[in-house]
């Protein structure tokens, strides 16, 4: 019974930040080894298991120094909440130093957020990354590698979750509120993220979390978020 009532309170928590953005854009990567495709890696099995039609796998040699593996929206932009790794299970002596990115241009080296850096010791094959930013790429870098191949990155899975800018909810079909800065708010919640524009609240008080104005909403707008103007509100 207590199994029961904890699946059925967590579930809703861990779908509301599940939407996957991987297929809605393109990934490539610096070489390919062996048909090891960099879409491998964005398509199921969710495994570290490695095989050259299941994980992506870069070529081995000095002169792949560095090494990278990109996703890039067809959208533009996108808040990208978190990316999830599933690396090649045996190797991670391979992944060890590896930077992951949030960019707005494919620029080699990466230049843009680094949302994580590898630390000394060999990291988990298996990791979850928050990044909270916004971004038109992720990259996947690696400028290390042993002696003898250089860098190689064998990526047998990754989902990167968030919303497209201006967009939130768990299917991310939700449209920011207008009264956001730029019309942008967190994938989860609505939060406008840069803050809310407070032109049209009152002594210009609005609520960052909800976009809404505390204090309400100067002559002529009404409604929660004072973003309508011109028209009829039915409460
Ligand atoms: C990408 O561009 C947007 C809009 O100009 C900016 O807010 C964001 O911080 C940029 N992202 C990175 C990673 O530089
Ligand atoms: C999200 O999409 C899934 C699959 O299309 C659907 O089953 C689910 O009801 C949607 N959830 C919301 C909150 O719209
Ligand atoms: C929405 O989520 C963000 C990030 O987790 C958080 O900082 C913010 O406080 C949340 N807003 C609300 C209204 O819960």
């Amino acid at each position: 019974m207590l199994l029961v009532i904890l699946i059925y309170t967590t579930y809703p928590l861990t779908v509301s930040t599940q939407h996957n953005l991987t297929p809605y854009g393109t990934a490539t990567q610096s070489s390919n080894y062996e048909g090891s495709l960099p879409i491998n890696a964005i398509k199921p099995p969710i495994s570290n298991t490695f095989s050259r039609t299941m994980c992506s796998h870069t070529g081995a040699g000095l002169s792949s120094k560095p090494a990278w593996w990109m996703f890039h929206f067809s959208f533009g932009s996108a808040y990208i909440t978190d990316i999830q790794i599933y690396y090649r299970a045996g190797y991670a002596y391979r992944m060890d130093g590896f930077k992951l990115y949030a960019t707005n241009t494919s620029t080699i080296p990466p230049d843009g957020y680094l949302c994580y850096e590898d630390g000394p010791g060999h990291p988990s094959i298996t990791q979850t990354i928050s990044c909270n930013h916004l971004g038109q790429y992720v990259i996947y870098y690696d400028d290390t590698g042993d002696g003898q191949f250089g860098p190689i990155i064998e990526l047998c899975y990754v989902a990167i979750t968030g919303c497209q800018k201006g967009m939130w909810g768990p299917n991310c079909t939700e449209a920011c509120s207008s009264i956001c800065v730029n019309q942008h708010c967190h994938p989860e919640n609505g939060s406008c993220i840069w803050g809310c524009d407070p032109q049209r609240c009152v002594n210009r008080r609005c609520d960052t979390n909800t976009g809404a104005c505390t204090e309400g909403c100067v002559t002529g707008w009404v409604g929660q978020y004072c973003t309508c103007g011109k028209c009829k509100y039915v409460s």
